[in-house]
């Protein structure tokens, strides 16, 4: 005789549905929208040495001291190494982020729609880390590592081995890289290959949004009131550490500026601040939406400068 339903039973049957109409409408998104970089982007085109990669307000030294002993061709080449610096902070999210869908389909049935978005997520991020590398290689930065800290923060997620904040940590930076990438697609004036690489980004990126808002939702339903507030702080820290990523010290030594000296500069720049709390609103507006996110837990998200 089949089990009559429970009513907690029904309702897991309609997360699980919801769960699968939502991979479903993304497997189609991404078979009729993906990106082979490596044949999309004209890879062997001129970078033209004067074109700013990120509007001059974005840079973290605009408007500060050390911005105004630069010549404008200096000022372009900081704006580049910026941005090739934060594809570089991308290359180490996306690779935490895929040992994390990894991790998730393992503990899943690859026979459903969620898992195997979770797959072509990862095939996603596979092309953009490549791609953000073509980008670092194009443009002369020196390396896709990145620093010591995040490297060890990177390695910590890994034996944490939370799913959970693999997807927080995912909507943050996804957020907020989207937000920046926007304004990059939006300004005609920027370096064309910064551009091709923000556009194709930004498109795949807003399935990956859209796979990791329900499921951090459903699992911050369940979870105990002890468990979020370490969650809370946790996430505070990861997205911290990942903003500050951006911007790596050989940006500045790359410039000819003393790093410790410029770092001080961003830190107090109130046009930084600005970018950072512009490109964090949506992300946080979903943590505050969620809960995860209140009026007495602002503090290290004020200190990070991503919250006014
Ligand atoms: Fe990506
Ligand atoms: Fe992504």
């Amino acid at each position: 005789m089949p089990a009559t339903p429970t009513p907690t039973g029904t309702l897991a049957q309609q997360r699980n549905a919801d769960r699968e109409l939502n991979a479903a409408r993304l497997l189609r998104a991404s078979a009729k929208h993906s990106y082979d970089p490596l044949t999309e982007i004209d890879w062997t085109a001129p970078v033209d040495p004067d074109h700013y990669a990120l509007p001059a307000h974005r840079v973290a030294l605009y408007g500060t001291p050390l911005w105004d002993r630069l010549d404008e061709r200096q000022r372009a080449q900081l704006s580049v190494h910026q941005f090739a610096s934060t594809t570089a902070a991308g290359i180490w999210f996306e690779l935490v982020l895929m040992e994390g869908l990894i991790r998730h389909v393992y503990a899943n049935d690859l026979t459903t729609g969620h898992a195997q978005y979770a797959l072509t997520e990862v095939a996603d991020e596979c092309r953009h880390s490549t791609m953000f590398a073509r980008y670092i290689t194009a443009t002369g930065y020196p390396s896709a590592r990145p620093t010591r800290r995040a490297d060890l923060l990177g390695r910590l997620h890994f034996l944490l081995n939370d799913t959970t904040m693999t997807f927080a940590g995912a909507i943050f930076v996804e957020e907020f890289t989207d937000a920046m990438q926007r304004e990059m697609i939006r300004d005609e004036s920027l370096q064309p290959l910064a551009r091709s690489v923000a556009r194709i980004h930004v498109v795949e990126e807003a399935r990956h949004i859209g796979y990791a808002k329900p499921e951090l939702e459903r699992r911050w339903a369940a979870m105990t009131p002890a468990r979020r507030a370490i969650f809370r702080r946790a996430l505070a820290h990861l997205a911290h550490h990942a903003v500050a990523e951006l911007v790596h010290p050989r940006v500045y030594t790359l410039a000819g500026l003393d790093p410790a000296e410029a770092r001080r500069a961003a830190a107090t720049n109130p046009h930084w601040r600005q970018a950072r709390i512009d490109w964090s609103r949506k992300a946080l507006d979903f943590f505050t939406d969620l809960g995860i996110l209140t009026p007495t837990t602002t503090r290290p998200w004020r200190r990070a400068s991503l919250l006014p």
